[in-house]
């Protein structure tokens, strides 16, 4: 007998849940509760949220019975009269525990120095106008961390407008803009004219905001050539180079600060940053807003000779895209994955104004997932 095509058993009713064989002939276990508020009538078509509500459920739910009819499951509940409908396909898909089906979780791929030709460039009319270049444009971020927005409209708004394609524009505790440009009274390295070492913005804050808009406005200073480089290649590297280092690096939380007349932020984090899959999903580094370690000062015996091998590796000329950007483009890149800084320039010789926003990482993957998936409640 085949039992992939002989019908589907009828489930077997247990005291807190349900076994019953699905399509790969194996027994699955549902649990009564799990069933009960994911049944399809919990949901609302017009909010597409959960309307039902099992804190107002007198008793725990238990099926009264369960028969599979066609292609799905029908449930009756003791205690309430109420019929519980799920497709088999459906339930199939819920089978095995763990997360579902992520569009925006996709593998990423490391650059290096050589990257700059390659790197994915969107026009800005164009993304304004077609929601698939929009799409191409965040996989390329999900993917490299780093692309560049052309034909910028030469305003404020323009650097609005293409921010608010990804997400709302997140504001951090210096306000929902910055401008870099030498300032008479600096109160950050980036506004003055000095090299800026490579470096992830706001390392203090809490959670850092995740993308960084740079609309390079005027850029006709000599000097000042911008570098990147990306923090994926470089602590992937770091872990088979460095196995001890790395491990430091991504385990132990280091204090950051930024801090004047008015501000005194404070976080704490890890150099080298992992994802849910333990792979390197970022970094927080700067060297201008590293705190002092209040760390055992044994256990920087250790630490710190990996920090400074890990940030000369990060030098490394393999790894540092180094590029003069030009009035009209707009750089968008992962501020968790990119590090980026500049070479010092003479302040005198020409303009230098570039405008910058962000927004966040979790907003991207979200703008994504809407983009090219179908979801599961769209009509
Ligand atoms: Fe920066």
């Amino acid at each position: 007998m085949n039992v992939m095509t002989s019908p589907v058993a009828n489930p077997l009713l247990k005291d807190k849940g349900l076994e019953i064989v699905l399509s790969d002939g194996q027994p699955h276990y549902f649990n009564y509760y799990w069933l009960r508020d994911n049944c399809p009538s919990s949901f609302s078509s017009a909010t597409r949220e959960r309307g039902f509500d099992i804190f107002h459920l007198d008793a725990a739910p238990v099926a009264a019975s369960a028969e599979v009819a066609g292609d799905a499951l029908e449930l009756t509940w003791t205690g309430e009269d109420h019929v519980t409908r799920f497709p088999l396909a459906w339930l199939e898909t819920y089978a095995a525990p763990g997360p579902r089906h992520d569009p925006a979780d996709l593998p990423r791929e490391a650059w290096y120095g050589d990257h700059y030709p390659q790197v994915p460039r969107f026009s800005q009319p164009e993304l304004v106008a077609d929601p698939a270049v929009r799409a191409k444009w965040i996989e390329a971020l999900l993917v490299e961390g780093f692309a560049i927005v052309t034909d910028m409209p030469d305003s404020d708004a323009g650097l609005t407008e293409t921010a608010e394609l990804i997400g709302q524009v997140r504001p951090t505790f210096f306000g929902d803009y910055f401008d870099v440009k030498t300032h008479i009274n600096p109160t950050n390295t980036a506004y003055t004219a000095s090299a800026l070492e490579l470096h992830t913005d706001t390392p203090a804050e809490e959670h850092a905001p995740g993308v960084q808009f740079l609309h390079c406005r005027a850029n006709t200073v000599d000097g000042g050539y911008s570098l990147y480089a990306d923090g994926v290649a470089v602590a992937n590297a770091f872990r088979e180079r460095d196995p001890e280092g790395f491990r430091l690096l991504s385990e132990i939380a280091v204090p950051f600060f930024c801090e004047h007349d008015t501000y005194d932020m404070r976080s704490r984090q890890t150099v080298i940053e992992l994802d849910q899959h333990g792979e390197v999903s970022g970094l927080t580094i700067s060297q201008h807003m590293l705190d002092l370690l209040d760390l055992d000062q044994a256990l920087l015996d250790d630490w710190y000779p990996a920090f400074c091998r890990f940030g000369k590796m990060l030098q490394e000329e393999k790894y540092m895209m180094t590029f003069l950007m030009k009035a009209g483009e707009c750089m968008v890149f992962d501020n968790h994955r990119i590090v980026h800084g500049r070479a010092a320039y003479t302040a005198e010789s020409g303009d230098r104004y570039l405008r910058g926003c962000y927004t966040d990482r979790a907003e991207m993957r979200s703008t994504y997932r809407a983009l090219v998936s179908e979801g599961r409640f769209k009509a």
